[in-house]
Parts: structure tokens; C-alpha cells; sequence
């Protein structure tokens, strides 16, 4: 099995785009849960952004055991002196330092010349090196920089000291086919590239982050960055739940795999959706309301009689009870059947044929029919018997 490292950016990326930001008992919480999740590296902070993110990201670094703790640095030395400071109170670290790369950022943000980048950019790892070997180095932008400058910049960063490199679409801009293809061409030209661990970090402007790391990991990349719920800039980042479920869905048989424990999952999504005040929307994959629920009557009869007609995963994979077959008038039979046989009635209880005819009649009034509904109508039924 090949490893895919999971890099969750939920307290940073994911953090930086809320109305308000998170408390740093919450923030604790938050990277706590990450690492009982299995989670590789936890960016939990952008310490010269503020004392309070920089105590943050220090408490989260002392507390951490499993999970490598990492923060964010500009590609300028007091920043990285930040994160050093912020993270030395941790026995492993990592610093994750970037420069824009693309035409339209060093150019109109930047305003500096190609040159004068790659060089900020391997000063900057350098200076990172001093407080750790583990660091990471991403090229902003990488999905819009030109190829023969963003190799250049791979290359550059790798003969650096970067010991892993991270092409980010920063704008959700690229497209499976192309973005595969940018780490593709970045295997087969910069020639260091087997010294350092190539890392994606995609945007979800177009709904593609997640499709995008995927091609990233198809071509190469292992490491993803990812958020839990997608929360981040924007439309979000590539999801944290999404990409890991995909992998073990999917990609297992070609011999990929990642070390979160996926049986997590709902309760690291309800965790942050509550602290960050972000619903999930209802029909949103492996953590939305409606993703392990069944509406209409062929589909539940289905999941009846074999749960993988219509579930290429299960509800328990991802930490879920179970699956929800929701009775409304397009549930059959069998449904009220089996819900009335959970909540402890036998078939001599009830005539199937009547409670059905009353169950259709409250459906189409009232939608979903829920248990009291359906047990209400049993003893009314029973007494007009
Ligand atoms: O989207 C981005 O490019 C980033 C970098 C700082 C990695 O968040
Ligand atoms: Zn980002």
C-alpha cells in the first residue's frame, strides 16, 4: 500500500474564512479531534498573524502527540521566526512557507521579477531549515503559473531543503485532465523530484477540488490538503471527508490508502460545523443529512434486501448508527413493515393492507411520517378493529 499523507488546513484555510474567528480552546478542540481522526499534519495557524494565533498554535503544538504540528508562514523571515517560535515547543514540527507564482500574482501582487521570487522563495526555505527539516514550500497559484517557470520553482525549492512541495489551485481554476497533467510534467522534468513528497492543495471555485486531488494523486502527488467540511476560502477547499472516502472507496484496490480512521468522520464534521457555525447542507457527501437516507420506495426496498444496491459505502464506515429509509407516500409496504418491526411490534399487531391505506392518506397530507405518527395510527387503527 502507498501512502496518501493527509494535511488538514481546517484551523488555517478553513479558519481564515469564517465571519468570526474561533476561540483557542475551540481551535484546541478542533485539532484534538483531527488528530483522533488520523489526520498526518495539522495546520493550525498562521502565527505572525496575530498573539492570539501565535499562542494558538503553540498550545496546539504542545498538546499534539500523533498529529505533526504545522503553521503558516509568508515567504519572509519574520514569519517563519513566528512559526519557529510558536512550534519549537513541540519535539517534531513543520513549517509551511509560500510565494505566489503565477504571471497575474508576482506580477499585479508581488510586483517583482521571475528571479527575484525563485530567490525570495529558496531564502526563505533556508531560513526555515534553521528551526526544522521538516518543511514545505508551495508555489500560490501553481494551477495558473506557467509550466516551465512553476518546474523551475519545484526544482529550486527541492535543491533548497523543501522536503515536501505543494501545488495548490489557489482559485479552483484548473480541471481534472489539466491539473493531473501539471503534476505529471512536474515528474517528468524537474529531475530532484523523488527527494521531496509532492503535496496538492485545491480550491473548489468550479465544485472540482476534490476530482482535481484525486487526478493530482493519480499522477503522483501524496499528499492532500484538505479541509473537514470543505470550509475554506470561498467555495471551500477540497474536503477532507470526501477525498479519504473516495480513496478507501475507490482507490484501495490500486494500492492506495490513508491513515484516517473513517469511523470518525461524523463526529469531526458535527464538531466543526457547530464551533464554526457552518450547516452542512443536506445532500452534501459522506456527512450531509440526507447521504445515508433512502426516500423512495424501490431504492428501500432495495437497501432491504441488500444494503449495497444503493450504498457503496456504509453509514458504520464513516461513524454513522445506521441508514434512515424516510417514510413518506413513496415508501412501500415493506418499509412501515420493517420500521414497526424496530420499534418492537409483531406482524399479528397490525392488518398490514389497513395501516398502509392510512399511512398513504397521513403521507400525502403531511410528507414524512415519523415513528409517533406511524404508532398513533397503529392504535387508532387497532381500535376502530
Ligand atoms: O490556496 C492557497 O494557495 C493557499 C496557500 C497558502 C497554500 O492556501
Ligand atoms: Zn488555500
Amino acid at each position: 500500500m502507498s501512502q496518501v499523507k493527509i494535511f488538514d488546513t481546517t484551523l488555517r484555510d478553513g479558519e481564515q474564512a469564517l465571519p468570526a474567528s474561533l476561540s483557542a480552546r475551540e481551535k484546541l478542540q478542533i485539532a484534538l479531534t483531527l488528530e483522533r481522526l488520523g489526520v498526518d499534519i495539522i495546520e493550525a495557524g498562521f502565527p505572525v498573524s496575530s498573539p492570539g494565533d501565535f499562542a494558538s498554535v503553540q498550545q496546539i503544538a504542545q498538546q499534539l502527540k500523533t498529529s505533526i504540528p504545522c503553521g503558516l508562514s509568508r515567504a519572509v523571515a519574520a514569519d517563519i521566526d513566528a512559526c519557529g517560535q510558536a512550534l519549537q515547543v513541540a519535539e517534531r514540527f513543520r513549517i509551511h512557507t509560500f510565494i505566489a507564482t503565477s504571471d497575474i500574482h508576482v506580477n499585479a501582487k508581488l510586483r517583482k521579477s521571475q528571479d527575484d521570487v525563485v530567490e525570495m522563495a529558496v531564502a526563505a526555505i533556508k531560513h526555515a531549515k534553521q528551526y526544522t527539516n521538516d518543511v514545505e514550500f508551495s508555489c500560490e497559484d501553481a494551477g495558473r503559473t506557467h509550466i516551465d517557470y512553476l518546474c523551475r520553482m519545484v526544482e529550486s525549492a527541492i535543491t533548497a531543503g523543501a522536503t515536501t512541495v505543494n501545488i495548490p489551485d489557489t482559485v479552483g481554476y484548473t480541471i481534472p485532465s489539466e491539473f493531473g497533467g501539471i503534476i505529471q510534467t512536474l515528474f517528468n522534468r524537474v529531475p530532484n523530484i523523488d527527494k521531496a513528497t509532492i503535496s496538492v492543495h485545491c480550491h473548489n471555485d468550479l465544485g472540482l477540488a476534490v476530482a482535481n486531488s484525486l487526478s493530482a494523486v493519480e499522477h503522483g502527488a501524496r499528499q492532500v490538503e484538505c479541509t473537514i467540511n470543505g470550509i475554506g476560502e470561498r467555495a471551500g477547499n477540497c474536503s477532507l471527508e470526501e477525498i479519504v472516502m473516495a480513496l478507501k472507496t475507490r482507490y484501495a484496490l490500486l494500492g492506495l490508502d490513508t491513515n484516517i480512521d473513517t469511523q470518525e468522520i461524523t463526529r469531526a464534521s458535527r464538531l466543526v460545523s457547530q464551533l464554526c457555525n457552518m450547516p452542512v447542507q443536506a445532500n452534501k457527501a459522506i456527512v450531509g443529512a440526507n447521504a445515508f437516507s433512502h426516500s423512495s420506495g424501490i431504492h428501500q426496498d432495495g437497501v432491504l434486501k441488500a444494503q449495497n444496491t444503493y450504498e457503496i459505502m456504509t453509514p458504520e464506515s464513516v461513524g454513522l448508527n445506521k441508514n434512515t429509509l424516510n417514510m413518506t407516500s413513496r415508501s412501500g409496504r415493506h418499509v412501515i413493515k420493517h420500521r414497526l418491526h424496530e420499534l418492537g411490534y409483531q406482524d399479528s399487531d397490525y392488518d398490514l393492507d389497513t395501516l398502509y391505506a392510512s399511512f398513504l392518506r397521513l403521507a400525502d397530507k403531511k410528507g414524512q411520517v415519523f415513528d409517533y405518527d406511524l404508532e398513533a395510527l397503529l392504535f387508532f387503527d387497532q381500535q376502530r378493529q
